[in-house]
C-alpha cells in the first residue's frame, strides 16, 4: 500500500513537472531566458540580469518589463543589472544666428562692378579697406562661429537598441572662405594662366561679396621630374620649351591670404613648363595642398575650397613605377622652404583613396575645373572623393569666376552629414530639411539652404554588435557636415559587459569555492576553466569521458529509463534535482527522494512537525511516536482505566496499540469500551460459581462435604445472604438461576466492584416445591383405566343384548304374520294352474 501511494505521488509529480514546463514553452519567444551569461543577456534588448548569489530561479536573464508568474522567484532590485542608455551633453554651444538686415553682404550673389577688376590700384585699396573692416569686427565674425550643435556628447549604449539624438545645423552668415587655386602649368595651360591672372581680382571681388572673410592662395603643378613624364635631357630639363621654366612636381606660390591683389601678381609671375606625357602629376599637388595645412594656411574655421584646374588627366598610384618609383605615397607634407614638393621624385603618386581620406580629414571641398575633353574622367573621380564637384572650364578659363561662384553656391547651399563610425555602429540620419510640416525622411542631405536656416537632424544610433576586444567598445564618432571643420563628437561606450564580469568586482572571483575551485565566479554563475564543466564546474572532462553522458542519471534497475526520475536535469552524469520553492526539497542520487510525499495523518505530513519528519517517502518519527505516519504514541498511559488504581492494561482484555486499547475479540466474547471493560456477549461465570455457592450457602451440591467445600472454593468469595436477589444493571451484575438435586431453586448474583473484586450475593433460602403422593396417582390412574374398560364392555354387552332382542321380536312378529300352517312348505307349488279371465271382475 505504501508503495502504491508513492507510485501515485510520483506520477502526479511527473504530471506536475510536465505542466510546469508549459509556461516555459510559452515563453520560448522570450529572448532573455536562453542567455547564459550577463554579457549575452545585456546585449539582448529588454533583458536584465540577476546576479544575486542566492538566486534559485530558473533563468537569471529575464525581462523586467514582463511580470513573472507568482511562482517564479523575483530578482531583488539591488541585484538586477539592467543598464540604461545614457546620454550626457558635454558641449552644446548655441548655433550662431544670422544677423537680420545684414545688408547685401550675405547670401545674395550679384556680380556687379565688372569694370573695376583690372584696376590694380583699386584692388589694393579694397584689400586694405577690407582688412580694416575685418579688424574692426563685423558682427559674428569676431566670435566663435557655431554651425553644429551640440558639439560633444557622451553616450552609453546597449547593443541592438536604437537611440536617437538630435542635432542642428545652420549656415552661418559671413562664414570665412579659404580658396586655394591649384593650377596645371604645363605648356598647354599658358593661355589659361594669362586669363586667370587677368580674372584674379574679379574672383576676389566676387568672393568678397559672398563673405567678408575670404582668403585666396595659389599653387601650380607639372609632373614628376623623372622619365618618362618629363624629358630628362639636360637642356630640356632647364628649358623644356620656349618661354618655359624647368619642370617641377608641385610649387606652392602663395599662401592663403586676404591680400587678394597679390594673387593676380603671383599668377602672372608664374611661368609655364613642359613635360612629355599627357597626364599630369596633379595628385601629388592635391595631396600636398591638402595636408600642408600650415604652409598653405588653411584656417581652422572656414569653408575650404580647393580649385583644381587642368586640361589633362592625371597620374595615380602605381604610375610611379614607370619612372622607377616604388615607394608609396605617405600622405604627409613635404614642402621645401621654396615651396616645392621635395619628395616628388621619390614617392609614388597618391591613390584616389588616399586623396579622399586626406580631403575628408581636412574638410576640403575640391572643385575640379576641367576642360571638356577630360570632364568625364573627373566626374568619375569626384564620385570617390568626399565633397568634390566638377565644373566645365572653357578652354581659356574665361568662365572661372562664375564657375567658382556657382560651385560655392552649390556647396554652401546644401548640407550633407557624414560620420566615421565603424561597422559595429549603425548611424542613420532623418530630417525634414526645410519642410517643417513634412515627414521625416531618411536622408543625410538637404539642399537649397540659405544663410540662417536651421536644419534639424534626428540621428539614430545603434550598436549592431559588440566588438570582441574590450578597447573597441569605446569609440569616438564624429558626425560632421561635409566640408566644414565642425562636428558633433560622440564619445560612445558600448555597454557590452557587466561590471561583475570584470576582475576587481565584488561578484568576480577566480577559482571560487562556489565553482569547486575550477572556474571563475562571475555575476552569480560559474565560468569554468578548460577541462571543467557543469553548472558549478563540478565535473571534470576526464571523469566524464569514462561515463556516457547520462548513464549516472538513470537508476540501474529503472523500468521507465526516466532520467533523474523526471525531476531533475542530468549534468555530467549526475542529477541536479529541481527546486520546488523553500518548503519542498527533492534529493537523492536520482532525485528519487523528496521530503513532501510521506503518509499523512489528519492531513498533516507525518502527523506534523512535532511527531516526525518526512525523509524519502518514509516518516522519521520523533521519540515517543511511532507508526507509518508517526501518529502512534508509544507511551501506554492511555491504556489504563483512569479510575482503577493498579488496574490491568486494557482491563486485561486487550493490548495497547498506539496508546489506545485494542480489545480482544474471540468467538464467544467481544470486549469493547475505551479500556475494553465492556462485554455484552461474554459467557457468564454462573456455572463456575454454582457448586461453591451451593455448598457454601445450602450445604448441598457436589461439594456438600465440608472438606471439599473449603478446599475447592477458596477462589470464590463467601456469598452474602440476602432475602431476594436482584441484579443491578449499572454494576454489571450477573444473575444466575439453578435448580439443585432437591428440585429446589436457588438464585445468586455476582459482580465486580470498582477494584475488580468479585462479590456474590445469594438467596438465603432455596425455594423448594411441595411433596406429591405419587402412588395414589398411579393407582388412581390404573383404577380409572380398569373402570373405563369395564364400562365400555358393559356398554357393548348392553347394546348387543338390545339388538338381539329386537331381532327376536321381529322374528316373532313375522312368524305370527305367516298364513300358512306349520308344516306347510312355503316354496311348495301346486301342480295345477289356474288362470283368471281378465274380463272377469271377480274377487281376487
Ligand atoms: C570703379 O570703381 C569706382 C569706385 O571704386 C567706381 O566709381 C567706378 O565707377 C568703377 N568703374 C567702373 C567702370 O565701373
Ligand atoms: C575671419 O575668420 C577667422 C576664423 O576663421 C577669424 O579668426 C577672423 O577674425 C575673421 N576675420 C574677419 C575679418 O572677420
Ligand atoms: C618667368 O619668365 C619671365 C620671362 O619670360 C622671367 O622674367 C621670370 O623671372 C620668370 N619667372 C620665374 C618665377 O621664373
Ligand atoms: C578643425 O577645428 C579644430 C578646432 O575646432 C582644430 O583643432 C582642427 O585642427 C581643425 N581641423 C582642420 C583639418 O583644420
Ligand atoms: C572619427 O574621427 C575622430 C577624429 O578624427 C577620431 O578620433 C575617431 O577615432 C574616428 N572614429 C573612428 C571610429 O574611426
Ligand atoms: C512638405 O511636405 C509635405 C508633406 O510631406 C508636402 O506635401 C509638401 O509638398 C512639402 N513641401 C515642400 C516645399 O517640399
Ligand atoms: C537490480 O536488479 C538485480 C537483479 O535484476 C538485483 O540483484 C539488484 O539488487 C537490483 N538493484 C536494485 C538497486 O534494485
Ligand atoms: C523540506 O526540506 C526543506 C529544505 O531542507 C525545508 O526547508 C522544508 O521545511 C522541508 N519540508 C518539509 C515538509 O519538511
Ligand atoms: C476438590 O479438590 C480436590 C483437590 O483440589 C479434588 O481432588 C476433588 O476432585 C475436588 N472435588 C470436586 C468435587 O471437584
Amino acid at each position: 500500500m505504501h508503495h502504491a501511494t508513492k507510485c501515485l505521488l510520483l506520477s502526479l509529480l511527473t504530471t506536475a513537472t510536465v505542466l510546469a514546463q508549459v509556461p516555459q514553452r510559452f515563453t520560448a519567444q522570450n529572448p532573455c531566458t536562453s542567455k547564459g551569461t550577463c554579457q549575452e543577456c545585456i546585449q539582448t534588448p529588454s533583458c536584465a540580469w540577476c546576479y544575486d548569489p542566492q538566486f534559485t530561479g530558473s533563468a537569471r536573464c529575464f525581462q523586467p518589463s514582463f511580470p513573472l508568474s507568482s511562482k517564479e522567484e523575483q530578482c531583488k532590485e539591488e541585484f538586477t543589472h539592467n543598464p540604461d542608455n545614457i546620454m550626457s551633453v558635454l558641449s552644446n554651444l548655441e548655433l550662431t544666428k544670422a544677423i537680420s538686415g545684414g545688408g547685401s553682404g550675405g547670401g545674395h550673389w550679384s556680380i556687379g562692378y565688372e569694370g573695376n577688376w583690372s584696376q590694380t590700384d583699386s584692388w589694393e585699396h579694397q584689400g586694405a579697406s577690407m582688412a580694416g573692416e575685418g579688424a574692426s569686427g563685423h558682427g559674428s565674425s569676431g566670435h566663435h562661429i557655431v554651425q553644429v550643435a551640440p558639439q560633444r556628447i557622451n553616450l552609453k549604449l546597449r547593443a541592438r537598441q536604437s537611440y536617437s539624438i538630435f542635432m542642428g545645423y545652420t549656415q552661418a552668415e559671413d562664414y570665412p572662405v579659404d580658396l586655394y587655386y591649384l593650377m596645371d602649368l604645363s605648356k598647354s595651360m599658358s593661355d589659361d594662366k594669362e586669363k586667370l591672372s587677368l580674372l584674379g581680382d574679379q574672383l576676389a571681388y566676387t568672393m568678397q561679396k559672398v563673405t567678408s572673410n575670404f582668403t585666396l592662395g595659389f599653387g601650380s603643378f607639372v609632373d614628376k621630374v623623372v622619365m618618362p613624364y618629363v624629358s630628362t635631357l639636360q637642356e630640356k630639363l632647364e628649358r623644356p620649351c620656349d618661354m618655359c621654366v624647368a619642370p617641377y612636381g608641385f610649387h606652392h606660390h602663395m599662401s592663403l591670404s586676404t591680400n587678394t591683389y597679390m594673387f593676380s601678381r603671383m599668377v602672372k609671375n608664374a611661368n609655364v613648363s613642359g613635360n612629355l606625357d599627357a597626364p599630369e602629376g596633379g595628385f601629388d599637388a592635391i595631396m600636398q595642398a591638402v595636408v600642408c595645412r600650415n604652409q598653405i594656411g588653411w584656417r581652422q574655421q572656414a569653408r575650404r575650397l580647393l580649385v583644381f584646374s587642368t586640361d589633362a588627366s592625371f597620374h595615380y598610384a602605381g604610375d610611379g613605377k614607370l619612372g622607377g618609383i616604388v615607394k608609396p605615397n605617405d600622405g604627409r607634407c613635404h614642402l621645401s622652404h621654396e615651396g616645392y614638393y621635395s619628395q616628388s621624385s621619390y614617392q609614388d603618386y597618391p591613390s584616389i583613396e588616399q586623396i579622399n581620406l586626406a580631403v575628408k580629414k581636412n574638410s576640403i571641398n575640391v572643385i575640379f575645373a576641367v576642360t571638356g575633353n577630360t570632364i568625364r574622367v573627373y566626374e568619375q573621380l569626384a564620385k570617390h572623393i568626399e565633397g568634390a564637384s566638377v565644373a566645365k572650364l572653357e578652354r581659356d578659363s574665361s568662365n572661372i569666376v562664375e564657375l567658382i561662384k556657382e560651385q560655392y553656391e552649390q556647396i554652401s547651399s546644401s548640407v550633407q552629414m557624414k560620420h566615421n563610425a565603424s561597422s559595429a555602429v549603425s548611424i542613420r540620419f532623418f530630417t525634414r530639411c526645410l519642410n517643417e510640416s513634412g515627414a521625416l525622411v531618411n536622408t543625410n542631405k538637404c539642399g537649397n539652404i540659405k544663410v540662417g536656416d536651421v536644419i534639424n537632424f534626428k540621428i539614430d544610433i545603434e550598436v549592431l554588435k559588440c566588438p570582441k576586444e574590450r578597447r573597441d567598445r569605446f569609440q569616438t564618432i564624429q558626425i560632421y557636415p561635409v566640408g566644414i571643420n565642425e562636428s558633433l563628437t560622440i564619445d560612445l561606450e558600448m555597454l557590452c559587459e557587466c561590471d561583475c564580469e570584470k576582475p576587481g568586482d565584488k561578484y568576480y572571483l577566480e577559482n571560487a569555492p562556489a565553482c569547486h575551485g575550477a572556474g571563475t565566479y562571475k555575476c552569480g554563475i560559474c565560468v569554468c576553466n578548460p577541462g571543467a564543466f557543469g553548472r558549478h564546474c563540478e565535473c571534470s572532462a576526464d571523469e566524464v569521458t569514462k561515463l556516457s553522458k547520462t548513464v549516472g542519471c538513470v537508476p540501474p534497475n529503472s523500468t521507465t529509463g526516466l532520467e533523474c526520475s523526471g525531476r531533475g536535469t542530468c549534468i555530467c552524469g549526475r542529477c541536479e534535482c529541481e527546486s520546488r520553492g523553500p518548503l519542498e526539497r527533492i534529493y537523492g542520487d536520482h532525485c528519487e527522494c523528496d521530503n513532501f510525499s510521506c503518509e499523512r495523518h489528519m492531513g498533516e505530513l507525518c502527523s506534523g512537525e512535532t511527531h516526525g519528519t518526512c525523509d524519502c517517502g518514509t516518516c522519521r518519527c520523533k521519540p515517543g511516536w511511532s507508526g507509518p505516519n508517526c501518529a502512534c504514541e508509544e507511551s501506554e498511559a492511555g491504556c489504563y482505566p483512569p479510575d482503577v488504581i493498579g488496574g490491568e492494561i486494557c482491563s486485561g482484555h486487550g493490548s495497547c496499540v498506539c496508546g489506545q486499547c485494542q480489545c480482544e475479540n474471540t468467538k464467544e466474547s467481544r470486549y469493547s469500551g475505551k479500556f475494553c471493560e465492556k462485554c455484552p456477549t461474554c459467557p457468564d461465570r454462573c456455572l463456575e460459581f454454582r457448586d461453591c455457592v451451593q455448598c457454601q450457602m445450602y450445604l448441598t451440591g457436589p461439594l456438600k462435604e465440608p472438606n471439599d467445600c473449603s478446599v475447592n472454593c477458596t477462589n470464590v468469595p463467601v456469598p452474602i445472604a440476602v432475602d431476594k436477589v436482584e441484579a443491578i444493571e449499572e454494576n454489571n451484575e450477573y444473575l444466575c438461576h439453578y435448580t439443585d438435586e432437591d428440585h429446589c431453586q436457588f438464585t445468586y448474583v455476582y459482580y465486580y466492584d470498582s477494584e475488580r473484586k468479585l462479590h456474590i450475593r445469594a438467596q438465603e433460602k432455596r425455594t423448594c416445591p411441595p411433596e406429591i403422593f405419587v402412588l395414589g396417582i398411579v393407582f388412581g390412574v390404573i383404577a380409572a383405566i380398569v373402570l373405563i374398560g369395564m364400562a365400555i364392555l358393559l356398554l357393548w354387552k348392553l347394546l348387543t343384548t338390545i339388538h338381539d332382542r329386537r331381532e327376536f321380536a321381529k322374528f316373532e312378529k313375522e312368524r305370527m304374520m305367516a298364513k300358512w300352517d306349520t308344516g306347510e312348505n312355503p316354496i311348495y307349488k301346486q301342480a295345477t294352474s289356474t288362470f283368471k279371465n281378465p274380463t272377469y271382475a271377480g274377487k281376487g
